[in-house]
């Protein structure tokens, strides 16, 4: 197996991984990086970003959570033909629901929309002295910087929410955050 068919996979299925920009930035940004060795992801899927990170270096490890039996369960099967079970836990919980006790160099946020306030909030304890917290999507397609009324209700909340972060990220007294138009919109953050 090799990393096309993941894409492959997910664009057929339509399974929700990086874009192309995105894991790129993302990437680099870790290889850029030595002293990031424990990385923690909310939100799964089919393993591809997990993968996509664990491969960037031996010395580093993933602890990956993701909610949808079906997407675990290939998540596995995919870590498990990456040969990289050593190197990337995956827990099948609801991520609000997990207990975590590990510090970690590299938090990456990529999972329900509506509640990245709460991930943050809960996760960001668990941050390394340097650690870095990586949130994707909030661009939500260019959704967020529309300036006209969006039509359906659902849409119109949820960009509402990923608003939100965004002005929570910005008015955070203890993190700093850089934001990038980069794939569907990515913001670092890290301790002031
Ligand atoms: C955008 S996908 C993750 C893509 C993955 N990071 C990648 O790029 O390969 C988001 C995933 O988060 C999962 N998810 C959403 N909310 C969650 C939660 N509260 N706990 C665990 N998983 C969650 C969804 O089931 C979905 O598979």
């Amino acid at each position: 197996m090799v990393i096309k068919d993941l894409e492959d996979y997910a664009k057929e299925n339509h399974v929700p991984i990086m874009e192309h920009d995105g894991i790129e930035f993302l990437t680099k940004y870790i290889k850029e990086h030595e002293e990031i060795k424990n990385i923690l992801e909310i939100g799964c899927a089919i393993g591809y970003s997990a993968i996509r990170m664990a491969l960037i270096r031996d010395d580093i490890h993933v602890t990956t959570i993701e909610r949808d039996q079906e997407r675990y369960l290939k998540a596995k099967e995919n870590v498990s033909a990456f040969h990289l079970e050593d190197r990337i836990t995956i827990l099948f919980q609801d991520a609000l629901e997990v207990e975590l006790n590990e510090q970690y160099d590299f938090i990456f946020i990529d999972a329900a929309k509506s509640q990245y306030i709460k991930f943050f909030e809960k996760f960001t304890p668990l941050l390394s002295e340097n650690g870095v917290v990586f949130s994707d999507n909030l661009l939500f397609h260019g959704y967020t910087k529309q300036k006209e009324r969006i039509e359906s209700k659902n849409l119109r909340q949820l960009v509402q929410k990923i608003r939100k972060y965004i002005v929570y990220l910005k008015e955070n007294k203890n993190y700093v955050t850089e934001f990038y138009d980069v794939g569907d919109g990515i913001a670092v953050t890290k301790r002031r």
